[in-house]
């Protein structure tokens, strides 16, 4: 949460830090800042809302009057302090000499207040942030540079951070330090750009250094020096970035999660491509084969997630234990860790994440790691911390997903579950010949979503008539709870309609009480072995009124009756369902927010990765 950007080169810092800050803004969006220094001066440029609020104000304060090169921005995800001008970044010293661009938490920041007050300093908002700016200030007093400074003043700091810091009196250097908050340095020609991700960067060069936590680096045009805190110089990588900027554009779509939720033909193929051994039945995941000894003895898996992907979690745990015969537990990230879990050496970690950033699953990670277990990662973008820190994993290879409601991640991390599932299995009795009738199955699934995507318009007909309900449920069984979890999520994120998801059969057990005539319910119905089931489920709901719309395959010719409305989705694989059956979950979320008039890619109070805890 929270995205950052800072340029030091010989061109015009402004425009390249405004484009930037517009890319990163699925990080936050409650206020954005900049800060350019101009030789011996500070210019700030700050403002509550979206970024293009702060181009607004800067326009209509006729610009900069320089042309700095060298300056940081900053579009903020609120913690402490609420989202207006004062509390947005940067901040700055009392001298206005040092300005400083956050992402995270100082948790300790209220004896450092009360300390820097004694001696002297004048802080003016509540935010932790400017607390940090002015212990810097503090440290320059006796420090040689701002470089040490920054270190000195780091080692007095408790919590997460990604900051930038500028000073007036080095007017060619930008101090970056990271601890729990992602940063990436972008290598180009005489010019080096810091950011929170490396979408920011890449329209400005492919070559890019990721820090890792307890590093400090300085950046000048023409080079950058790395040290730890407790100044130890670290050689770093260079590395390169592996996705295009086409990949991170609208494309042509209203919105970024229309684009995403119409590529998962694609984006399901690429976690499947050269992966799925069909003739064999069976599945090659290279980035498993280190630990795929540990893995087919581990006593039990545990998955640990958070949100979405903790909804993927829970369809890994309904096939890895159908087929691979493993027990499963699966676990929130955020409980996982303050629950001092039992873990074993025995036990196999799997962390899902499509940032490979969110501090919850992070924490999860370490401490997992710290029991002595094996930790997997599931992670969608290259290079993250969680795929970096765990001790194997496979990426899920479905591009740079920036709508903060994930759609195409959901399925590709379920199309992983399903490939790691299918080479359990096999090495754990599965035979071959029903090997190749999953691996089928799978590799069907990318034509079956693009089948699924052709209801968009039919599905938006049912938006139009539920746009003003203020409840839904959602209800499916088996593989399809999670189907069911993930539809009401997507629901509340972005039209903020609240939304439940339950085990189809649970609602006798409370949620019932909820159904009257006003009351929706997507049931998610295909034809499996608990169809019938469900099916009687939903007579429950409809004798009490309810307003049924059916998530139903093909080939049901029943269930017309039954529901108002039906949504046709082809058969698949019951384990493998939840891909295919949740696209109409998400077109329907999409369609509700847009005929809702909400704010689709960027829905209030929300972040893309959530950095802190
Ligand atoms: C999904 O629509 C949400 N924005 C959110 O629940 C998300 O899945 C969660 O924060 C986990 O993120 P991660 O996959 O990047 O770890």
């Amino acid at each position: 949460m929270c995205g950052i950007i800072g340029y030091v080169g010989r061109k015009k810092a402004l425009p390249i830090i405004l484009d930037g800050l517009q890319r990163l803004e699925y990080r936050g969006y409650d206020s954005a800042g900049v800060a350019l220094v101009n030789g011996g001066s500070l210019e700030v440029f700050k403002k509550a809302g979206k970024v293009s609020e702060l181009v607004s104000l800067i326009g209509d304060s006729g610009g900069p009057p320089s042309g700095a090169t060298l300056g940081i921005g900053h579009t903020r995800w609120a913690t402490h302090g609420e989202p207006n001008d004062q509390n947005a970044h940067p901040h700055w010293d009392c001298g206005k000499e040092i300005a400083l661009i956050h992402n995270g938490i100082i948790e300790n920041y209220s004896s450092l207040k009360r300390k820097l007050e004694a001696d002297g300093h004048s802080i003016r908002t509540v935010t932790d942030t400017e607390v940090l700016v002015h212990l810097i200030e503090e440290m320059v007093k006796h420090s040689d540079d701002l470089f040490t400074a920054v270190r000195k003043a780091l080692l007095e700091v408790e919590g997460a951070y990604g900051i930038l810091v500028v000073s007036t009196r080095e007017p060619d250097k930008i101090i970056a330090a990271r601890k729990g908050s992602p940063l990436v340095i972008g290598v180009g020609k005489d010019e080096h750009l810091i950011a929170s991700d490396a979408s920011a960067l890449v329209d400005h060069t492919r070559h890019v250094v990721y820090m890792e936590d307890g590093e400090v680096v300085c950046l000048t045009a023409g080079s950058f020096l790395t040290k730890t805190v407790h100044d130890e110089e670290i050689i770093k990588e260079v590395e390169e970035i592996t996705f295009s900027l086409a990949q991170i554009e609208k494309g042509g779509f209203e919105h970024f999660m229309l684009k995403e939720i119409h590529e998962q033909p694609e984006s399901i193929r690429n976690s499947l491509r050269g992966r799925l051994q069909a003739g064999q039945g069976t599945a090659k995941l290279g980035g498993l084969e280190p630990v795929l000894d540990r893995v087919l003895n581990a006593r039990r898996i545990i998955i640990t997630a958070c949100g979405t992907s903790w909804h993927a979690a829970l369809a890994g745990k309904y096939m890895l234990e159908q087929l691979a015969r493993i027990p499963v537990e699966v676990d929130y990230a955020s409980e996982f860790r303050y629950r001092n879990p039992i873990v074993n050496p025995d036990d196999v970690v799997f962390l899902i994440s499509q940032s490979g950033e969110t501090a919850d699953t992070l924490a999860a990670l370490r401490e997992a790691k710290a029991k002595g277990a094996t930790v997997v990662g599931i992670v969608n973008v290259v290079g993250s911390t969680i795929a970096r820190e765990t001790d194997a994993g496979v990426y899920i290879h479905a591009g740079p997903e920036i709508g903060v409601a994930s759609t195409k991640a959901f399925t590709s991390q379920i199309a992983v579950l399903s490939l790691i599932t299918l080479l359990l299995a096999r090495h754990r009795g599965l035979s071959m010949e029903q090997g190749r009738i999953l691996a089928a199955d799978l590799a069907s699934i990318p034509s079956k979503v693009t089948d699924v995507l052709r209801s968009s318009a039919h599905i938006r007909s049912i938006a139009e008539e539920f746009k003003h309900v203020s409840n839904f449920l959602y209800l499916g069984r088996g593989s399809n709870f999670p189907t069911a979890l993930e539809g009401a999520l997507k629901l509340k994120e972005i039209s903020y309609i609240h939304a439940e998801g339950y085990p189809a059969a649970e609602m006798k057990h409370g949620p019932i009480a909820l159904i009257d005539e006003d009351m929706p319910v997507v049931f998610v119905v295909p034809k499996d072995a608990i169809y019938d089931k469900v099916v009687s489920n939903m007579q429950e709901v409809r004798a009490r009124k309810g307003r049924i719309i059916a998530i139903a395959n093909e080939d049901d010719t029943d269930i017309g009756e039954l529901a108002e409305y039906v949504i046709r989705v082809p058969r698949t694989y019951n384990y493998f369902g939840p891909i295919v059956n949740s696209i109409p979950l998400q077109l329907l979320a999409y369609h509700m927010a847009v005929a809702r008039h909400c704010d689709v890619d960027q829905p209030r109070n929300l972040a893309k990765s959530v950095t802190v805890e």
